[in-house]
């Protein structure tokens, strides 16, 4: 049996931590159960050391290689989100309201697996690379890897490479996918305001009427992508919230809406934002309102760069037994993109999905995971934190 297999009673280890952390979902920042099992289990394992995070959630361990490697992160994210789980199983949500639904459990229970790999290994003598595990709390909402590089991540843990995986429903489970390049969207969350002058609804000549202005703001964003971006480019605008008005004969003075744009290019998230703020200015001030777009922080588009390919492939063709398989990119975001600004890096999707069932893909109240597949997850962890800097390309 090669040394980086999960081993049976290992999987069982981490089985049993999947389903305790499924029942027990805590949302972005409110991690302390999960972030609390995760640290016991790793203390109680030899050669794991835990360092600090300078964050209340998130928990960092090194396994110190034995010399002659480089240095290797990987990351598992922990959190879960604000939904109620529908899918039956004896290990249902206990936490009303709350449910793993985007699948952080596999994760954090597969680093965990890939940690007791290394720490074997390590005991064996045979670990050459020294591997940070970064278990980040709220990637729901895109804030986790922020706060963590802000609290001194990278003056903590100095490593050569990072690499990070996400279950993926519609992919069997089994198999593993590999793709060069932009894998995930660049994002860019807003707000708008369109401010009026509110009054009595049976003058609307003496107000200036807010709402009128973002019915136009909607329908004139849309244009974004059928009229300003290059059809082969993915693009997405949303307006996931629009909140304005009072009484049946008031005339609202403000009206509030939230949306996302989205691309797989910088260059064509560039254009879907200056074109938004084009469309509130100019939309507003033809319908004499004032106005104001809020935007959060960027977050770049994972891109899983091609002089890392090659060791990527062999990492996941070690862990899943040569069963590897490309899969198009998604318009969804990930905060992993942000420590590939600092990091060379690599995200990989493991399937999840069970052959033969219908897929009930991620944040749906009946997402569920073939757990069989935390194998092939645990295993890859640990195979690309085996790679070797000649491999890696690091000299
Ligand atoms: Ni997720």
């Amino acid at each position: 049996m090669d040394r980086m297999t999960l081993l049976p009673e290992e999987y069982e280890q981490i089985l049993r931590i999947k389903r305790d952390l499924h029942m027990h979902p805590e949302l972005a920042k409110a991690e302390y159960r999960t972030s609390g099992v995760i640290r016991e289990f790793l203390e109680q394992l030899p050669c794991v050391d835990i360092l600090q995070t300078g964050t209340p959630t998130g928990v960092l361990a090194r396994i110190s290689g034995d010399g002659g490697g480089t240095e290797i992160a990987l990351r598992a994210d922990i959190d879960a989100l604000a939904q109620n789980e529908i899918y039956e199983s004896p290990w249902k949500s206990l936490n009303e309201g709350v449910m793993h639904a985007c699948g952080h459990d596999f994760h954090t229970a597969s680093l965990l697996g890939a940690a007791l790999i290394l720490a074997r290994i390590k005991a064996q003598g045979q670990l050459a690379n020294t591997v940070d595990l970064i278990f980040q709390p709220a990637e729901e909402g895109t804030t986790g890897a922020r706060s963590l590089i802000d609290a001194g991540l990278f003056e903590r843990i100095h490593p050569r490479a990072i690499f990070g995986i996400h279950n993926r429903p519609s992919v069997e489970s089994g198999k593993i996918v590999l793709h060069e390049g932009a894998l995930m969207a660049a994002k860019r969350n807003m707000t708008i305001r369109i401010k009026g002058r509110g009054g009595h609804g049976s003058m609307p000549h003496l107000n200036v009427d807010p709402i009128v202005c973002a019915a136009a703001v909607v329908q004139s964003l849309q244009t974004i992508v059928s009229r300003n971006t290059d059809p082969m480019e993915s693009l997405v605008l949303s307006v996931s919230r629009i909140e304005g008005g009072s009484p049946v004969n008031r005339v609202a003075d403000q009206v509030e809406m939230n949306g996302t744009v989205r691309a797989l290019s910088d260059e064509a998230l560039d254009r879907g934002i200056a074109r938004t703020e084009a469309i509130v200015s100019h939309t507003a001030s033809a319908y004499e309102c004032e106005w104001e777009v809020v935007w959060e922080e960027r977050i770049p588009a994972v891109r899983n760069l091609p002089a890392m390919a090659e060791a990527a492939k062999m990492a996941a063709d070690a862990a899943a037994g040569g069963c590897v398989t490309d899969a198009p990119p998604s318009l969804a975001s990930e905060d992993f993109a942000l420590y590939g600004t600092q990091v060379p890096s690599w995200f990989f999707w493991v399937g999840s999905g069970t052959k033969g069932e219908p897929v009930e893909d991620l944040h749906r109240p009946m997402f569920h995971t073939d757990d069989r597949a935390m194998q092939q997850a645990a295993q890859l962890y640990a195979a690309a934190a085996m790679l070797t800097p000649q491999e890696l390309h690091l000299q």
